[in-house]
């Protein structure tokens, strides 16, 4: 990854969404009132029950599993870092983090582990940052030592591993071998000293492959699923005759993901395409422990600077109390007792995958 190459990323990512963070074709109308793009997220309803509410003050959004315990169940994923531009990204999310106390990844530190003199465009994160949940990102490539030099560089509290063989088919300049990836990951748990959580980059994990990695020794899998940031069309975009145009669609969404991949030992996080607070309400109610967003904080941070990436997280922090106010769940796990209904494509999408469809054993709240 070259620095380059991940400031095109940046480009063609906040490309892809609007100025308030909403992907692209989901920007404010001419009366402010902003819509949003088709999503199967829009394919999982809440039930409404009118006496379902509880008291505001009893509602608490802090989420643990056995290797974190933060204080809200959102976080910024992985993005920057190896160039100048990108150096001062990472650095204004840190603050942004600090500043709204949620967990935070790097992007990719492969520029860092080939070229050290670029520690910098990372450090950021952790140096405005000190107190703050800090996770590294290296790619399954990455030996153990690289992986623990990563970790070192952040003073990490997690390590990040991305699955990118979508983006690096498509990539002009890509990777072609994965057949190690497997391998790597075990070589990397068992090298570094904090837990590694695996993620895909928008393309989403499949329940299949969270029990590969669970037998691995991975202690969290972030499904990422389709939906939001597209990176087979940003690198289809950086080919001379954008001739991958057919993978448009490729990969499972992140409700498609996180249905498949619930029960098979690990604990969830869900990124990819989360538009607003309801869609973290949902992952949550389909059974996430935290949800993770990229291209549209970024967008947001790049548009109105830190300020207004620190008021999107406050209202969104705001609007999940809420939410779960009036759905009666006091803390984000009591969200999967919810009444969740799932139509649509992603009811077929169960029905093939023979999974047990929400809505349908008699949910109670
Ligand atoms: C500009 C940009 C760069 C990214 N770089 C990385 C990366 O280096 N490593 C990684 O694991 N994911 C990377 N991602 C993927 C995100 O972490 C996330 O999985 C994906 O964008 C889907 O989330 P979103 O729809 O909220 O953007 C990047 C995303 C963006 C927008």
């Amino acid at each position: 990854m070259t620095g380059s190459r991940k400031d095109d990323h940046v480009r063609l990512a906040v490309a892809q969404h609007g100025a308030d963070g909403t992907p692209a074709h989901g920007t404010p109308s001419d009366d402010d009132h902003p819509t949003y793009p088709p999503s199967q997220f829009d394919e999982v309803h809440l039930t409404h029950h009118a006496l379902a509410g509880t008291d505001r003050e009893r509602v608490s959004l802090r989420t643990r599993c056995d290797v974190f315990d933060w204080r809200a169940p959102l976080y910024i994923n992985a993005m920057t870092g190896g160039s100048t531009m990108t150096g001062d990204i990472n650095r204004d999310l840190g603050i942004v983090a600090r500043e709204t106390g949620l967990p935070i990844a790097t992007g990719s530190m492969s520029p860092y582990l080939k070229d050290p003199s670029t520690a910098g465009t990372f450090r950021g994160v952790r140096e405005h940052n000190r107190d703050g949940f800090v996770m590294a990102n290296v790619n399954a490539h990455a030996t153990a030592e690289q992986a623990r030099r990563a970790v070192g560089l952040l003073e990490a509290d997690a390590l990040q591993i991305h699955l990118n063989a979508v983006q690096e088919t498509v990539m002009p300049e890509g990777d072609r071998s994965f057949g190690s990836w497997p391998a790597g990951i075990g070589r990397i748990v068992a090298g570094v000293d904090v837990p590694v959580i695996v993620k895909e980059v928008g393309f989403g994990l499949s329940g299949r492959t969270v029990s590969t990695l669970a037998g691995l020794g991975v202690r969290v899998a972030d499904v990422a699923g389709r939906g939001g940031t597209d990176f087979a069309r940003i690198e289809n975009g950086r080919r001379p005759h954008a001739d991958f145009a057919y993978l448009d669609g490729w990969g499972l969404s992140t409700p498609a993901a996180l249905l498949d991949a619930r029960g098979r030992g690990l604990p969830l996080l869900a990124s990819g395409g989360v538009r607003h607070p309801l869609d973290v309400i949902r992952a949550l109610a389909l059974g996430a422990h935290a949800v993770g967003v990229s291209g549209g904080f970024l967008a947001t941070l790049l548009h109105g600077g830190v300020d207004a990436l620190v008021r999107q997280i406050t209202r969104w922090l705001d609007h999940l109390t809420g939410l779960m106010t009036l759905l009666g769940a006091t803390r984000p796990g009591e969200l999967s007792e919810c009444d969740v209904l799932v139509t649509g494509s992603l009811r077929e999408f169960c029905t093939a995958r023979g999974i047990d469809i929400p809505g349908t054993q008699g949910a109670s709240r």
